[in-house]
């Protein structure tokens, strides 16, 4: 392997450490940040997910409530459980897990969120925010990418940048946020995605190659620049019965083949998912912060 890795774990640990001074200012006025999360159905990422995201808040102290609801709840009552979380004046932060049954209509569900909760960063206002340069409350793993390049001082001013993948989860917004003008932003962007006609001939122009795509082995060490940083947003269960759970996760990347390659590359799992929960605290004390100033 010639690439540097990009360590998600290490630089959690790093966004973990920087939060505890606005933990502790507002301790001081008597504020516990408090994170709801909503997981409806038994899908069993989604149940992960929601764990570790439980297991952070512990980790920093903050409250943490976990609602579960089966597959056949209905929008009304989801959105009633939503409607209770704005009420609420111990939760600062509201998320609820994503993919949602097909019954529920999962735009609605977000647009009852009071936008000072939406620590997901998804609702339109704070999408809209976001791209008229004014961010207030961003997605995770979008900031969290960002922050990743950011600590290893990867400068994307100037650079090209492709995306592989146009989700309103990460596609999206990490292009809309890379193509702001202001600091760690300023680059030419392209966004790939099934669609695109010749996609390793758009791939191998990425001085910096995202990709969210969701399909195990998408990004081959052809499709890539040699020096190019790569990064992974893919978290794909592959069956692997030699192990206790019974199956690996791995990304979108070819990561063996193209960490010969790349000049930086992220893991999975320890690299963008770590930050993916990381920059979730950063964002219940941010909504914290706002409903109380
Ligand atoms: N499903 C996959 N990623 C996410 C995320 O960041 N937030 C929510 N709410 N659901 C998801």
């Amino acid at each position: 392997m010639t690439a540097q890795l990009i360590d998600g774990k290490e630089v959690a640990r790093t966004v973990h450490k920087a939060l505890k001074q606005r933990i502790a200012a507002l301790a001081e006025r008597g504020i516990q940040p408090g994170l709801a999360a909503v997981l409806v159905g038994d899908d069993p990422a989604s149940a992960t997910y929601v764990n570790s995201k439980a297991k952070a808040c512990e980790k920093l102290r903050f409250y943490s409530q976990v609602i579960t609801r089966p597959s056949e709840t209905t929008q009304q009552e989801l959105l009633k459980i939503v409607a209770e979380l704005n009420n609420n004046p111990k939760i600062h932060g509201i998320l609820v897990q994503s993919p949602l049954p097909k019954q529920i209509d999962e735009l609605a569900i977000t647009l009852a969120i009071n936008p000072d909760k939406d620590v997901d960063g998804f609702h339109p206002h704070n999408v809209g925010l976001m791209l008229v340069g004014r961010p207030r409350l961003l997605p995770c793993t979008p900031f969290g990418i960002i922050k990743l390049m950011e600590h290893y001082e990867i400068d994307p001013a100037g650079k090209e940048v492709v995306v592989v993948g146009r989700s309103n989860i990460v596609g999206k917004p990490v292009a809309a946020m890379l193509m702001q003008k202001g600091p760690m932003a300023n680059a030419t962007v392209t966004v790939a995605h099934s669609r695109s006609v010749d996609l390793p001939d758009i791939t191998r122009r990425a001085d910096i190659l995202i990709a969210a795509v969701g399909r195990p082995g998408t990004i081959t060490p052809d499709m890539i620049k040699p020096g190019a940083v790569v990064i992974d947003v893919g978290v794909n269960r592959v069956e692997a019965p030699e192990t206790d759970k019974g199956y690996r996760l791995v990304g979108d990347v070819d990561f063996a083949g193209c960490a010969e390659k790349a000049s930086w590359i992220t893991p999975v799992p320890g690299g963008v998912g770590r930050m993916t929960i990381a920059m979730l605290m950063v964002n219940t004390v941010t909504a914290a912060e706002l409903i109380t100033s």
